[in-house]
C-alpha cells in the first residue's frame, strides 16, 4: 500500500506548490513511481507538474450515472474500472489522476464506493501517493482513502492563516479518515512578521511545524508565466525548503 502523503490548507495558501515541489522531491530521491492525485476541484497540479491531462474522476461518475452513460453488455464496475484506468496520465515515475469538479445533486454511492475500491488496489502498485486537496478535504475520506500518513497542512506565515490551518487539523477528526502524522507548513515566510505572536498562534494549534517556506520570487513567476514548477532551478528557496521537508518525513 502506497505511503500517502495528503497536503490540505486554505485557498491560495501554497498546497499545489509544495505538493509539486514534495512529488519532485520523491523523484529525485528514487522513491517512484509516485502517484499524485489532484484532489482540488479547481485542478491545477497537473500545470505545475508538466503534464497533459486525460479525463477526471468526475466526469467518469457522471456519466455512469447517467442511465444511457453504460454501454448496453457493460456492468457499471467494469465501465467504471476501465475509465477510470484511461483516466491515468501517464509520465517517467509519476502518475497523475485528476477528481474534477462535484458532480452535483442526486446520489453517488456506488459509483463513489468504486471509486474507494479502485483507489485502494491503484496505490497497491506505488511506494507513494500525494494528493493535493481542497480546503475541507471532503474528498479525502469520501472517496480517495481511509488513511492518511502524513498530513501536511500549508498556511501563509500569518495569525489569521495559522488560525484556518489549526481548523483544518481539527476538521480532521470529524472525518472518517486515519491519520497519522498531522504537521503545519508554513509558506511565503518573510520578515516583518510577528515572530512571537506567530510562535504563540501556532502553539494554539497543537501542530509541530515540519518546515518553512520562503517567498520565492522565481515560483511566482514561473506560475505566472505558465511554466511547470518541476522546472524550478535547484537553487530556488521553494525547492530547498521543500527538499528539507521531504527528508524530515522520513517514510
Ligand atoms: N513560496 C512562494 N513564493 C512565492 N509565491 C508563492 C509561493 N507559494 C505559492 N506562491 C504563489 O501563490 C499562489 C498560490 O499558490 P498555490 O497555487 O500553490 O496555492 P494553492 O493552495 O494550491 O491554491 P488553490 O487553493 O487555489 O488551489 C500562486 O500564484 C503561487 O505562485
Ligand atoms: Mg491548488
Amino acid at each position: 500500500m502506497a505511503k500517502n502523503i495528503s497536503i490540505a490548507g486554505k485557498g491560495g495558501t501554497g498546497k499545489t506548490t509544495l505538493s509539486a515541489l514534495l512529488i519532485r522531491y520523491l523523484l529525485e530521491n528514487g522513491k517512484s513511481p509516485v502517484l499524485a492525485v489532484d484532489a482540488d476541484p479547481n485542478a491545477n497540479l497537473n500545470e505545475a507538474l508538466g503534464f497533459a491531462t486525460r479525463g477526471t474522476v468526475s466526469e467518469i461518475i457522471k456519466q455512469t450515472k447517467a442511465i444511457d452513460g453504460v454501454p448496453q453488455g457493460m456492468t457499471k464496475d467494469i465501465f467504471i474500472d476501465y475509465h477510470l484506468q484511461m483516466a491515468i496520465s501517464e509520465g517517467e515515475g509519476l502518475d497523475l489522476l485528476v477528481l474534477g469538479g462535484p458532480e452535483g445533486p442526486g446520489c453517488y454511492c456506488f459509483p463513489n464506493q468504486l471509486l474507494s475500491h479502485f483507489m485502494e488496489e491503484l496505490s497497491k502498485n506505488y511506494p507513494y501517493m500525494v494528493i493535493d486537496n481542497e480546503a475541507g478535504l471532503e474528498h479525502l475520506s469520501r472517496k480517495v482513502t481511509q488513511s492518511v500518513d502524513y498530513l501536511l497542512i500549508v498556511s501563509d506565515s500569518t495569525i489569521r492563516g495559522v488560525r484556518s490551518a489549526g481548523r483544518i487539523g481539527n476538521l480532521v477528526e470529524s472525518l472518517d479518515l486515519k491519520v497519522g502524522k498531522k504537521a503545519l507548513i508554513l509558506n511565503r515566510s518573510h520578515e516583518g512578521v510577528d515572530k512571537k505572536a506567530l510562535d504563540e498562534e501556532i502553539e494554539k494549534t497543537g501542530l509541530p511545524v515540519l518546515g518553512v517556506i520562503p517567498e520565492d520570487e522565481m515560483v511566482f513567476d514561473f506560475d505566472a508565466s505558465g511554466k511547470p514548477l518541476f522546472e524550478l532551478p535547484q537553487a530556488s528557496g521553494a525547492v530547498k525548503s521543500v527538499f528539507e521537508i521531504g527528508a524530515k518525513l522520513a517514510i
